[in-house]
């Protein structure tokens, strides 16, 4: 037997054009990450979250653009990972609600940037909440319904990030310990052997320091901008430093460790800045130069991407949309009809999504089954002449329930009758 896959799962808000930071930081490795064995992986662009930064719809848009054809032109590929974007999936928005009805309101009060825009006002005498919007104080219930949508084990971020992951585990937990335990507990995974880029003045890549490099600028733009690193005054022939040199780290991020070594000592004999920068644009522009052809022919074909991305949401919603109905059921928002029938335990949530399985024995008579949301067999019944019997059987048992069938059904051990009226339950709602 393999062991389930883990789960990995990540959100890009698409606000501004990819930079080398970017790259280096978040999307080289979320490739590499994408092909191990015995993962899954969820990559969305997180357009619901842009909107709490940005209100301009053209930005949003185009952002959306150059994000999800960069990603592609990096290598991922949406056949085997999950590469949609938040806002084809309903599901979220909706699950986000239910999630809300859970979370402390002093439980978000404490989020950093909340926190932070707060602090921001108080210190300049103005309304604590001045420009703050609600969307910005519910940030962290949107995030945790995108990994507890896909009971993601792995959310890989950088450090800012981290206490968002904590604030969806503690949602999680609240849900579980009222409503059964519907939801994994995600964990914040953080790859320390990825370094943080520095940006042309030195300082973190970043574009609120306006001291990015974009990743697909035109080479000659490059070129330009490399030439603008911070360096120090040292001249042609000086020994140099490579500890707090940008360029040596911005190098290292892209050369393996030979090249590394050899720009050291190049460093220690008196290289001229000059020739080191040429050297780090020729290193740069051979792993970025074949990307660009891709990104720039994905940039041309918008529709392709569109089905790209509408492919991967309908892939994501095949996981989706059968939770959600499970989460509805535990919570209460359920079929009237179905009413009297749904008596449940507080943890019966994995009857949720069960479903009936018809087939035939070799007595040559038709059976049909009814298996819980995870496999789990609940009944069986008797043997009919044909499948139409078996169906009608399946269908008067769905309308009337277990006391109105007359279908002779065997309960499998441990599972009573209410486990199946739950289950009757949760299939005529879906
Ligand atoms: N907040 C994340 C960021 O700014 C983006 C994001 C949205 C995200 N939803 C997520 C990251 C879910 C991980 C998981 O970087």
């Amino acid at each position: 037997m393999t062991a389930a896959p883990i789960r990995f799962l990540t959100g890009i808000t698409t606000t501004g054009t990819p930079h080398l930071g970017n790259y280096v930081g978040a999307i080289r490795p979320a490739v590499q990450a994408s092909r191990r064995p015995g993962t899954e992986n969820f990559y969305f662009l997180a357009d619901y979250h842009a909107l709490i930064k940005c209100d301009e719809p053209a930005r949003i848009q185009r952002s959306t653009l150059e994000i999800a054809a960069c990603w592609l032109a990096a290598g991922l590929d949406p056949e085997r990972v999950f590469f949609y974007r938040q806002s084809d999936i309903p599901e979220i928005p909706e699950l986000t609600w239910l999630l809300t009805c859970v979370t402390g309101k002093g439980l978000l009060n404490r989020a950093h940037a909340y926190k932070a825009a707060v602090d921001k006002n108080t210190a300049s005498n103005t309304d604590p909440d001045a420009d703050v919007t609600a969307g910005l104080f519910m940030y962290p219930v949107l995030m945790a319904a995108d990994i507890l949508m896909f009971k993601a084990h792995k959310i890989p971020v950088g450090r800012d990030q981290v206490q968002h992951i904590e604030m969806a585990r503690d949602i999680a937990q609240s849900f579980n310990h009222l409503y059964g335990e519907h939801f994994v507990l995600p964990e914040a995974a953080i790859d320390e052997s990825v370094a943080m880029l520095p940006g042309l003045d030195g300082r973190k890549m970043s574009k609120s320091y306006d001291n990015i490099i974009a990743l697909f600028a035109p080479r000659e733009q490059i070129r330009k901008q490399i030439a603008g690193i911070v360096t120090d005054s040292r001249a042609p022939g000086e020994p140099k430093e490579v500890e707090g040199s940008a360029l040596f780290q911005i190098y290292q991020a892209f050369a393996s460790e030979e090249e590394t070594d050899s720009l050291r000592k190049a460093y220690a004999s008196g290289i001229s800045w000059g020739d080191a920068k040429q050297l780090l644009f020729e290193r740069i522009d051979r792993e970025i130069a074949p990307m660009r052809e891709q990104y720039e022919a994905l940039l041309a074909n918008p529709a392709q991407l569109e089905n790209i991305l509408r492919a991967g949401a309908d892939k994501a919603r095949a996981l989706a949309t059968p939770f959600i109905g499970e989460l509805r059921h535990a919570v209460g928002l359920r079929n009237l009809a179905a009413g009297a029938a749904t008596q449940r335990k507080a943890k019966g949530g994995k009857a949720a999504m069960p479903s009936f399985k018809q087939y035939r024995e070799t007595d040559g008579r038709h059976y049909f089954k009814l298996v819980d949301a995870t496999g789990r067999l609940l009944a069986q019944s008797a043997g009919f002449e044909s499948p139409q019997e078996a169906g009608r059987a399946i269908a008067q048992l769905k309308q009337a329930g277990l006391n109105g069938s007359t279908a002779s059904l065997q309960l499998a051990d441990g599972v009573a009758a209410g486990d199946i009226a739950a289950a009757l339950a949760a299939l005529s709602q879906g």
